[in-house]
């Protein structure tokens, strides 16, 4: 079944819980779409996970057009929504529109994702009007992490609360399709989704929300030490590369790789010759 934003939507109103995984490249974008996964979300988490830095402010908009293009050819069924990096959309309305364009044209993405609430509603019915669907975030917003003193749980004291429940209405009455709710209280990020027609979709906010996702790295233990409370291990990936790459080291260092079975042979004759062109140089 092909996911649109339209599935997205009629699954909230059937309580089918939606499933979306961050993924960076063609070939785990395969097998995510193969194994069932509704959206595939090009997440500018690629700052962390693929090149290493500590957050995801030097993110460029090229980094996103590579990135979810090579997803996009590897999804038959799946949503595909792309992250706009940081100061992409920031600068004004003109250029959330102008750049969320290229993550459709040049990234193949079908849907946007940006970060913030009423600040950005302007923003996101401008992208929306331009026909592109935008997925909203809010809780922890990553790239505000300088202006929030750092990478903290959201929504807990009673301000803080409000605000969101009034982001989360004016996002969706700008015309979001979807809201990642992340790190935010169960109880609030609950109260939240049974306020909204669109679907939430939480990551560290409980189970109250209409949808799930993780950072794939996270999920599969590929990302070596340090990962956030709320991202459970759901296959133990890391280790069994790792296993993978110390017996390619074994088997090469000790001559049992490459063998017959992974090597190929030549006609005795066509090799005679060659014997005898390379004796006479
Ligand atoms: O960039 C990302 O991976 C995200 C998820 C954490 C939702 O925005």
């Amino acid at each position: 079944m092909k996911h649109t934003v339209t599935t997205a939507i009629k699954q909230k109103s059937e309580g089918d819980k939606l499933i979306m995984l961050t993924v960076y490249d063609y070939s785990t974008a395969k097998l995510m779409d193969e194994a069932g996964v509704e959206l595939l979300l090009v997440g500018d988490s690629l700052g962390n996970t693929i090149l290493g830095y500590p957050d995801t402010l030097s993110v460029t908009m090229e980094d996103m057009i590579h990135h979810s293009a090579a997803v996009a050819r590897g999804v038959e069924n799946a949503l595909v929504v792309t992250d706009m990096p940081f100061m992409s959309y920031q600068s004004s309305v003109y250029d959330a529109v102008i750049n969320a364009g290229r993550l459709v044209k040049e990234g193949r993405g079908q849907a946007v994702k940006l970060e913030g609430g009423r600040l950005f509603c302007p923003h996101i019915k401008a992208i929306t009007e331009a026909q592109i669907p935008v997925m909203a975030h809010l809780g922890l917003t990553p790239q505000s992490v300088n202006a929030l003193g750092g990478f903290k749980v959201q929504g807990k004291d009673e301000d803080g609360a409000k605000n969101l429940i009034d982001d989360a209405l004016a996002v969706q009455a700008a015309g979001a399709f979807a809201l990642v709710l992340e790190c935010v209280p169960t109880e609030l990020a609950a109260l939240v989704t049974s306020l909204l027609s669109i679907p939430t979709i939480g990551i560290g906010a409980g189970a109250g929300t209409d949808g799930q996702v993780l950072v794939y790295q996270d999920m599969l233990a590929m990302y070596g030490g340090k990962s956030p409370k709320f991202a459970k291990v759901f296959a133990e990936v890391g280790p069994l590369m790792q296993e993978g790459f110390r017996a390619f080291i074994e088997e090469t260092k000790s001559g049992a790789f490459p063998d017959e079975a992974h090597s190929f042979a030549i006609d005795p004759g066509v090799m005679a010759a060659a014997r005898a062109y390379a004796d006479s140089k």
